[in-house]
């Protein structure tokens, strides 16, 4: 078992936290991110985000989540927990710390009175495929989104 610590994550790691949201959704800047994380901490009660962090001080891992009450597929309840985001730094992927973030945000979820956690991956994402059936989840839907200009 890797000596990572997981805890919630905090402002004092702010930039850590942004740089590993970027590497997830490159979409929006570091200055974006970092402004998402500041309006998530002020809702506690409806985002939640975890952090693994090595001896050394260095943030290795991200986990974040939300209460969902829209529908969400496949699932059977309302509202639910959704894993919205999780990444590992690759020196140190293998050791369990994606498991452990999941055990977080489920912990986290339970607390909240919720009964489902549930996620989403891209299709060309089989690494995500398989950490997901790995840690107990099983494949819902598959849906292909559309767009058209008004
Ligand atoms: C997906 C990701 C978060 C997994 O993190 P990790 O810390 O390496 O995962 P874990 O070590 O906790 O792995 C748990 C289990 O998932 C499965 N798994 C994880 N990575 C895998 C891989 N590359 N190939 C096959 N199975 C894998 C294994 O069953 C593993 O258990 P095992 O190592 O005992 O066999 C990491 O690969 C990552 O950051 N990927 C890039 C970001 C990403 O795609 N995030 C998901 C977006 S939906």
């Amino acid at each position: 078992m890797s000596a990572i610590v997981v805890r919630p994550a905090t402002a004092e790691h702010l930039d850590a936290w942004a740089s590993l949201r970027h590497q997830l959704w490159p979409e929006l800047s570091v200055a974006d991110h970092q402004a998402e994380i500041l309006d998530a901490l002020s809702q506690p009660d409806r985002l939640a985000a975890f952090l693994g962090i090595d001896p050394a001080g260095r943030v290795v891992g991200l986990a974040e989540a939300s209460v969902r009450t829209d529908y969400v597929n496949g699932c059977e309840t309302s509202p639910v927990a959704f894993l919205e985001g999780i990444i590992v730094d690759p020196p140190v992927r293998r050791q369990g710390i994606a498991a452990r973030l999941v055990a977080a945000v489920s912990d986290w979820a339970r607390r909240q009175g919720l009964s489902e956690l549930a996620s989403d991956a891209e299709l060309h994402n089989t690494v995500s495929h398989a950490m997901h059936a790995a840690l107990g989840f099983e494949e819902t839907e598959r849906v292909v989104y559309f767009r058209r200009s008004l």
